[in-house]
């Protein structure tokens, strides 16, 4: 019997295939692996009898998607998560899920040890380890890719040959691409440019704006208590609901983003991103509450949004803080609903159209006409009392200036 137990997040490619042999030989131990759907369009079919042909005793693949979308993304959608004010943070977001469900995995299989395949200077090698330790903090993790003898893709091919480990004989893609419903991340290849544009191979589920209709396309989007519920009319459950503005969002060019972010480890980097729905989702919610959220609220809220942000990206979803932060979001969202209408032009996403039951913007106090029901009059008493403090400086100033002015 083998001396270990290791549960491997597995995803099939040449990183995670060679890892279970590798392991499996390194470690003494029987391998099982887990494969998460977070609705990514790469094909899982297969996958079991791959992991089983790589050295596996046992493979689990979960579909995801659903959790993913309403116990996670919903969740970050509703807080106004966008880290560094652009990311909406599919990759990050998963992670999570991803690690709690591999613990589950180990749980259940009574696995003493769970291995990733992330890097050694990328933010998921984090996300994984922190959660795993934070729900599990006996499993050891392993993150072979930190350590093992393997220099380059080449080597883990010639290995991979060596043992009959099954690798795809596909092209290799130029861009290393992490994918699931919400998102899409391409990083690597010409990209680590960042005077270079990103060229038209690196995105997989927009078009460009110049190939975008020339003629604008309108899309509403319905929120009840801050979570989407409907497109142009029609109810949706989660799932089809993300698919449905990833499509729209997509022809019309909307969704990609090209930034440099800070990352966790300490570096700058270069990412490109593909997010139709999560864009056009954060715009449209983020709309909604300009019109339903009072005023203090709405500011206090954007000071949450961007530490809720930076607990995503820095693999703190699972901590006291995010899960107060959720209280006071929860607490937020409960008049956020409605609609929103966005006009989608070449990329671009404008906003045309909100209503609410909760609207707190009166027609009445707002308008400039006689219907008009504003105390002009009150804001005389208002300025004066509001104004008091500065005119106050001034008046001491000036008074210690001249004072000062007759001592010499
Ligand atoms: N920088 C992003 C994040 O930390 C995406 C990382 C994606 N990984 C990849 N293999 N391309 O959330």
């Amino acid at each position: 019997m083998a001396k270990n137990k290791i549960v491997v997040a597995y995803s099939g490619g040449l990183d995670t295939s060679v890892m279970v042999k590798w392991l499996k030989d390194n470690y003494d131990a029987e391998i099982i692996t887990f494969t998460g759907n977070l609705g990514q369009t790469k094909e899982l079919i297969g996958l079991e009898e791959k992991a089983i042909n790589s050295g596996a005793s046992k493979a689990y693949v979960e579909d995801l998607t659903k959790i993913f979308l309403e116990e996670y993304v919903f969740p970050s959608l509703r807080a106004g998560a966008m880290y560094e004010g652009a990311y909406p943070m599919a990759c990050s977001i998963g992670r999570p899920l991803l690690a709690k469900t591999l613990v589950y995995v180990a749980r259940k299989e009574g696995a003493n040890m769970v291995a990733h395949g992330c890097t050694g200077k990328g933010n998921d090698q984090v996300r994984f380890e922190v959660t795993v330790g934070a729900l599990a903090p006996d499993l050891i993790n392993i993150a072979p890719l930190r350590t093992w003898e393997f220099k380059s893709r080449e080597e883990e091919i010639d290995y991979a040959k060596k043992h009959n480990i099954p690798v795809a004989a596909t092209k290799e893609n130029p861009y290393s691409i992490d994918e699931n419903i919400y998102g899409t991340a391409i990083e690597c290849g010409v990209l680590e440019d960042p005077m270079i544009e990103p060229p038209a191979d690196a995105f997989q589920h927009t078009v460009s704006p110049e190939e975008a209709p020339d003629m604008a396309e309108y899309v509403v989007i319905e929120f009840e208590k801050g979570i989407p519920v409907a497109v142009n009319g029609k109810e949706m459950d989660a799932v089809s609901l993300v698919k449905e503005l990833n499509k729209i969002g997509g022809r019309n060019a909307v969704g990609r983003i090209d930034m440099i972010e800070n990352r966790l480890v300490g570096i700058k980097s270069r990412e490109v991103y593909e997010a139709p729905a999560g864009m056009l989702l954060h715009s449209a919610h983020t709309e909604l509450e300009r019109i339903t959220l009072e005023k203090s609220v709405a500011h206090y809220k954007n000071l949450v949004s961007q530490e809720y942000a930076n607990l995503i990206y820095n693999g703190l979803w699972f901590s006291p803080l995010r899960e107060a932060l959720q209280a006071f979001v929860d607490k937020t969202q409960e008049k956020v609903t409605g609609m929103v209408k966005l006009k989608l032009y070449k990329g671009n996403i404008i906003v045309s159209g909100r209503t609410s039951p909760y609207s707190l913007y009166d027609p009445e106090l707002a308008t400039y006409t006689a219907a008009d029901q504003f105390d002009h009059k009150a804001s005389e008493g208002f300025i004066k009392i509001y104004g008091l403090p500065y005119k106050t400086i001034n008046r001491v100033e000036q008074k210690a200036e001249a004072e000062k002015n007759q001592l010499v």
